[in-house]
């Protein structure tokens, strides 16, 4: 049988988002009730870090823990990987050893070189390109928050990232409108972004444009990990696309705002607003810990009769 990974948001169908997004709701319920849900006792996660992580690394580590199976962490530079060793041999030797993989590193194509050799699911845990547990979460979080994403505006307000490419191809697997506006020189690029078409998502040049009519307005560091070398250049390239209180005014007087986080108060979004009463960063964050233990459960195990009575689940 084919091994099912997730390296982008696009590898899911929007009918398994809707499974994803039940199941995420009642794994967050039986987790709140501290009832212990452990189907994937004996089963091990291996984690490769080649960039930094706060909420990655903890969601999938808890997340693992909490459904009965352990975790193994790597920093690359600590193992033979950061030595030169090919990821490809990388691939073969630790899905002999381990159920499931989870790889934050550079290029996309080192994990889809990775997932290529692998014997197990592969879990993209962010690269230069995608961040889809990301947006797994987010748009959880929408759902808890609205009931859904279908047919909603997202107003994307910064770089053209990894995060950004990640919400554009959501768009177009759950049929919502993204408004997007990037300084001069950082446009999105469709074809990195892995988009099929144009229809789900209109470009503007000024901010305050793309954020009229918006549900959501969300944004992102200006500098990537790995794009600190153009930190100043940054700074002052990104000044006018910071999402502050007139943006948040401008948009739907019910609209979210999201940011994956880590966040710099004062740079891509003031203060006042993700500290403000439409942000719902902190719930976000949380939410990475359930979908992703629905993403887990689903990799390993496949789908689990979601609905209905909690008790008869
Ligand atoms: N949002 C996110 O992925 O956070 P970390 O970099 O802390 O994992
Ligand atoms: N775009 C950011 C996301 C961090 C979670 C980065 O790649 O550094």
């Amino acid at each position: 049988m084919e091994v099912r990974h997730y390296l982008q948001f696009k590898d899911f169908t929007c009918e398994e988002y809707e499974y994803l997004f039940a199941r995420a709701r009642w794994i967050k319920d039986v987790f709140k009730r501290y009832i212990p849900h452990q189907p994937l006792r004996d089963r091990t996660l291996a984690m490769v870090f080649e960039k930094h992580s706060t909420r990655t690394r903890v969601s999938f580590e808890a997340g693992m823990t909490q459904l009965g199976g352990s975790v193994i962490t790597l920093m690359t530079r600590d193992t033979q990987m950061g030595r030169g060793e090919p990821i490809e041999d990388v691939a073969r030797v630790i899905t002999r050893m381990v159920d499931l993989v989870m790889i934050r590193t550079y290029e996309q194509s080192i994990i889809e070189r990775f997932a290529q050799f692998s014997r197990v699911p592969v879990i993209n845990g962010l690269t230069n390109e995608y961040h889809p547990c990301q947006i797994l979460g987010d748009i959880f979080t929408c759902v808890e928050h609205r009931g859904g994403i279908c047919g909603k505006t997202v107003a994307w307000i910064g770089d053209s990232n990894n995060v950004c490419n990640t919400w554009l191809q959501a768009a177009e697997v759950l049929d919502f409108n993204v408004h997007v506006s990037t300084p001069p020189g950082y446009e999105i690029e469709p074809g990195r972004a892995g988009l099929y078409g144009t229809d789900h998502y209109e470009v503007f040049a000024d901010p305050m444009d793309a954020v009229k009519g918006a549900d959501l307005i969300t944004t992102d560091v200006w500098t990537s990990m790995g794009m600190e070398a153009e930190d100043a250049e940054r700074r002052r390239d990104f000044e006018d696309w910071r999402v502050d209180g007139d943006m948040m005014r401008a948009a739907r007087p019910d609209a979210l705002f999201m940011h994956c986080l880590p966040a710099h108060r004062g740079e891509e979004v003031a203060a006042e607003v993700i500290d403000g009463p439409q942000s719902v960063v902190w719930d976000e964050a949380e939410n990475r810990l359930h979908a992703q233990k629905a993403l887990m459960e689903y990799l390993l195990v496949g789908r689990v009769k979601t609905q209905g009575d909690l008790w008869s689940t």
